[in-house]
């Protein structure tokens, strides 16, 4: 059995219910790699370094980043959370993840 370690900083996001998305989002910018906050007030998660936006689900809303944000697994086994690698189509696109 082979073993995935995700180290990337990964957001996990709620459903207006309150539900824990099966998805998570890096936070890396697919610009050049900044690390940015959510801005709640605008619901967009938003770069600092050079302004790039991206919408709840990390479509790029504005660049200059030119590839939306890469997802993981989100599964809640027991007590923990386990972030296990997206390697299957695109959620968002439908197509095979870029980042594959
Ligand atoms: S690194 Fe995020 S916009 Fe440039």
């Amino acid at each position: 059995m082979s073993k995935f370690y995700i180290t990337e900083p990964t957001y996990l996001t709620v459903t207006e219910d309150g539900t824990l998305n099966p998805w998570g989002i890096f936070d890396n910018c697919t610009h050049l790699g900044c690390t940015f906050p959510w801005n709640n007030n605008e619901a967009q998660f938003q770069c600092p370094c050079h302004g790039s936006r991206y919408d709840a689900k990390g479509v790029v809303l504005r660049g200059p980043a030119p590839l939306p944000l890469k997802l993981a697994h989100v599964n809640v086994e027991g007590e923990y959370i386990r972030i296990s690698p997206w390697t299957e189509n695109d959620p968002r696109t439908g197509e095979k993840p870029w980042w594959v």
